[in-house]
C-alpha cells in the first residue's frame, strides 16, 4: 500500500513538473481514444441508452449515472480556481471561455439529469468510462485556461471568438431544445421510444448530438487552443463508448428509419 502511494507520489510530481507538456499529450490521446471510438462504434452500438445490459456491468440508476459522470467536469476546473495557482484567470478572455465550458457542465450535471423521464440505467463499465473522461476533461480545459494559454489583451474583439461564441450557443440551443423534445416524447412512467419531431429533428435524426458538436465547435473556435479543439474532435468522434456524437447520430438515424427494430 505504501510502495503504490510513493509511485502515485512520484508520478503525480512528475506530471506537475511537466505539465504543459503533459497537458499537450493528454489532448492527444483524447485524439487517438476518439479515433478509435469512431471505428468501433461502426461496428458496435454503445453500450448505454436504448443498447445498454448488464453484459457491460452491474447497472447503474439513470440519473444518478448522468448527475455523478459529468460532475467530475464542472467540479474540477472550479476547484482549479478555488484552490490551484491560476496566474491567467485575471485575464477576462480566459474567465469568459471558462465561463463556457463551466455553463455547459452546470447544465448537464445539475438540470439534465432531473429532466430525463424513465431513463435507462447505465451499465458499470461506460459508466467509470465516462467519469474518467469528465475528469480528464475537466482538468484539462481548466487547467488550460487558468495556468497556461495566455491571450493577447484584444482577444475578445478577434472575429474568431466571436463567430465561436455565436456557434457555442447556437449549438447549445439547440443541444437543449433536441434534449427537451425528446424528454418529453415519453408520458409519466413510460420507457418505451417514439419518433422524435419538431425543432432540428426536422432536419436531422440526431439533433442532440449534432448541438453538442456545434457548441464543442464553437468553443475551439473561440478558445483557438490543442485542448478545445481535442475536445471539439472527441465530441465529433465519440472518444469512448459513452461519449459520442457522430456514430450516436447514425445509430439514432437508423431509430428513425427502422423505429421497432431500435425498440428492446
Ligand atoms: N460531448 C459528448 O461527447 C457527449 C457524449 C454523450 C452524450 N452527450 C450529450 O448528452 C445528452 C444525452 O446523451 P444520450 O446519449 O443519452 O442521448 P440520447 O440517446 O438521445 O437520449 C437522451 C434521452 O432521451 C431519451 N430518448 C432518446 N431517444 C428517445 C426516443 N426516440 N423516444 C423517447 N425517449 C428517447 C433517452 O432515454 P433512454 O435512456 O431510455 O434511451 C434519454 O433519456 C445529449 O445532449 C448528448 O449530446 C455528449
Amino acid at each position: 500500500m505504501g510502495g503504490a502511494l510513493d509511485s502515485f507520489g512520484s508520478f503525480t510530481r512528475y506530471f506537475l513538473q511537466n505539465e504543459r507538456s503533459n497537458l499537450e499529450y493528454l489532448s492527444y490521446v483524447m485524439l487517438i481514444f476518439g479515433v478509435q471510438s469512431f471505428v468501433l462504434l461502426q461496428y458496435f452500438p454503445s453500450p448505454y441508452g436504448r443498447h445498454g445490459s448488464s453484459a457491460w456491468g452491474f447497472l447503474v440508476n439513470g440519473k444518478f449515472a448522468w448527475f455523478t459522470q459529468e460532475l467530475p467536469a464542472f467540479a474540477i476546473p472550479v476547484l482549479l480556481v478555488v484552490f490551484a495557482d491560476c496566474p491567467q484567470l485575471g485575464a477576462s478572455s480566459n474567465r469568459i471561455l471558462l465561463g463556457l465550458f463551466l455553463l455547459h457542465y452546470f447544465q448537464r450535471t445539475f438540470i439534465y439529469p432531473m429532466l430525463i423521464r424513465g431513463g435507462k440505467p447505465t451499465p458499470f463499465i461506460p459508466y467509470t468510462m465516462a467519469i474518467s473522461f469528465c475528469c480528464a476533461n475537466g482538468y484539462l480545459q481548466g487547467r488550460s485556461l487558468t495556468r497556461f494559454v495566455a491571450y493577447p489583451k484584444t482577444w475578445m474583439t478577434e472575429p474568431r471568438v466571436w463567430i465561436g461564441m455565436l456557434l457555442f450557443f447556437v449549438g447549445m440551443g439547440v443541444n437543449i431544445h433536441s434534449d427537451h423534445i425528446l424528454m418529453n416524447l415519453r408520458k409519466p412512467g413510460e420507457t418505451g421510444y417514439k419518433i422524435p419531431k419538431g425543432g432540428m429533428f426536422s432536419f436531422v435524426s440526431g439533433a442532440n448530438f449534432l448541438g453538442e458538436v456545434i457548441e464543442w465547435s464553437g468553443y475551439a473556435c473561440a478558445c483557438w487552443n490543442l485542448p478545445a479543439l481535442a475536445f471539439a474532435c472527441f465530441t465529433f468522434l465519440k472518444p469512448c463508448s459513452t461519449c459520442h456524437a457522430t456514430p450516436q447520430m447514425v445509430q439514432a438515424g437508423s431509430l428513425k428509419i427502422t423505429p421497432r427494430k431500435e425498440k428492446p
